[in-house]
């Protein structure tokens, strides 16, 4: 008997309905599999509503079809326990303390079974989102294998474009471990053995996302520290792989050696079509399911589904590195604007000169998408961009205070980086105000006078 409900996704959903009923919505007119379900979620975007979707009724399919489980701060972090501003916090003190798995018996993914001829991945409900896409795309497939020559494994989400019955396109863009291990196989002359696992807690999205990290360290152990307790696995049927004995389907496969085909465009999280791809082709040979399985969808482009963690799990990255040296850095900020990704703003309270680029070098070499980074006094609203421009306007003298470091690695699918050796441009602005210099003084209007304003205003018939 599997006792992994805290886990799961279903259970996530369960709690959500029970804490924050407001924050899921069942929707039970029957929808298309073709844009619809993406474009639901980009209109309640535009309203202010970013609640957990359920469409119940996907048309050719009995599965219900859940997205959106991730564009909610609220719920991000109730499920650490934590108050949405704390939740960069919260997340990196976590993400750090790796906790090891528990190994059970059986999966809940162990229900039905179809093997060779008998699986058929067109059948699964996987939505087509915006009209630019190949084909419909499996958004919420967490990958898992093993590393070929250290045998520690890893899981994240990469695009899945639908080929055929039992074939699909990947994408390793990201080029972190799995694009390593997969390089690995190769060098060894033979295919990656990986299992999809679609239908899992939000804290596994969270924990994949993270990429600064020991390497003997499992991803699922990090995730176990998310969770606070020891993450269950169960073995899958190919190789060693062990996948979340709660999630809702299992694809076991692998992603094929020395074979490329076209795949996408896909929109992308940076709001434009993405026609690049490192073009791999990943063949499942078996799909596992639990009997009343949902199949669970990312919205993709630039939606907070897609964005929003990478976000959190950025600014948590950024702080842990920083705060290595430089105990006077005070929070981090990756706006959802900026992709979730090109751009870090950086709060600190100088007390040395120099420190502002020591922290701009370092928050740049943390990883590849960390593209731009700026650092501000602690005086500025890093989460208020008309403040943080205020500072650029007028701390930055852009001979002195801006630099680059050109030819890094980048990423691929950034329309910026070179297009034959994806590296791009970085760069750094200190928006900081000089140390000791008789520099201009910021106006400020005190908590006093700001009540007496209120006061005055509220005789006057307005609310402030
Ligand atoms: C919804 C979503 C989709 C993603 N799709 C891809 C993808 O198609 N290819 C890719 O390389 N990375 C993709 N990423 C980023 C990776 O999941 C992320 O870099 C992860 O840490 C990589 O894990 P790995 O170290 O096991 O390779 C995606 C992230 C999210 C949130």
């Amino acid at each position: 008997m599997l006792t992994a409900d805290n886990q799961s996704l279903r259970g996530f959903i369960a709690t959500t309905e029970n804490m924050f009923p407001e924050e899921v919505l069942r929707i039970r007119e029957p929808v298309s599999r073709e844009l619809e379900m993406t474009s639901v979620i980009f209109e309640l975007d535009r309203i202010g509503r970013s609640p957990v979707v359920v469409f119940e009724n996907v048309a050719g399919s009995k599965m219900p079809v859940v997205t959106n489980v991730a564009g909610n701060r609220k719920l991000l972090a109730h499920c650490l326990g934590a108050e949405p501003v704390n939740l960069p916090t919260a997340f990196r003190e976590r993400c750090q303390n790796y906790i090891p798995c528990e190994v059970v018996n059986k999966g809940a993914w162990d229900d039905v079974v179809m093997e060779g001829d008998q699986v058929d991945l067109t059948k699964l409900p996987i939505p087509f989102q915006f009209a630019v896409d190949a084909a419909p795309y499996i958004t919420a497939g967490q990958i898992c294998a093993r590393d070929p020559e250290t045998g520690v494994d890893t899981t994240g989400f990469h695009r899945l474009m639908l080929k055929g019955a039992n074939r699909l396109g990947i994408s390793l863009h990201s080029r972190r471990r799995m694009y390593e291990f997969h390089r690995r196989a190769e060098a060894r002359g033979h295919s990656l053995p990986a299992a999809i696992v679609i239908g899992t807690h939000p804290l596994h999205y969270m924990g994949s996302m993270v990429y600064a990290y020991p390497p003997h360290v499992r991803k699922y152990e990090i995730i176990g520290g998310l969770f606070g307790e020891p993450y269950r696995l169960a073995r899958c049927g190919v190789g060693d792989i062990e996948v979340p004995a709660a999630a809702e389907i299992v694809i076991e496969g692998e992603i094929l050696a020395g074979v490329h085909e076209p795949e996408g465009p896909f929109g992308e999280f940076t709001g434009y079509a993405s026609y690049r791809s490192t073009q791999n082709v990943f063949v499942a040979h078996r799909v596992r399911m639990r009997r009343d399985a949902f199949f669970h969808s990312v919205v993709s482009g630039m939606s907070r589904d897609h964005i929003l963690m990478s976000c959190v799990t950025r600014e948590g990255e950024i702080l842990n590195a920083l705060r290595r040296n430089l105990p006077n850095v005070r929070a981090v900020h990756v706006p959802h604007k900026t992709c979730g990704a090109f751009l870090a703003i950086v709060s600190m309270k100088k007390i040395a000169e120099g420190e502002p680029k020591m922290a701009m070098l370092t928050a740049l070499g943390t990883e590849l998408y960390t593209k731009h980074v700026i650092v501000v006094d602690d005086d500025v609203d890093i989460f208020d961009m008309e403040d943080v421009m205020w500072a650029v306007a007028t701390r930055v003298r852009a001979d002195k205070d801006i630099f680059l470091v050109p030819g890094v690695k980048s990423a691929i699918i950034d329309p910026t980086s070179d297009p034959k050796t994806f590296t791009v441009t970085k760069m750094g602005i200190d928006a900081t105000a000089p140390l000791g210099e008789d520099f201009a003084e910021r106006l400020t209007i005190s908590d006093e006078q700001r009540a007496r304003a209120r006061a005055i205003l509220s005789g006057a018939g307005i609310a402030a």
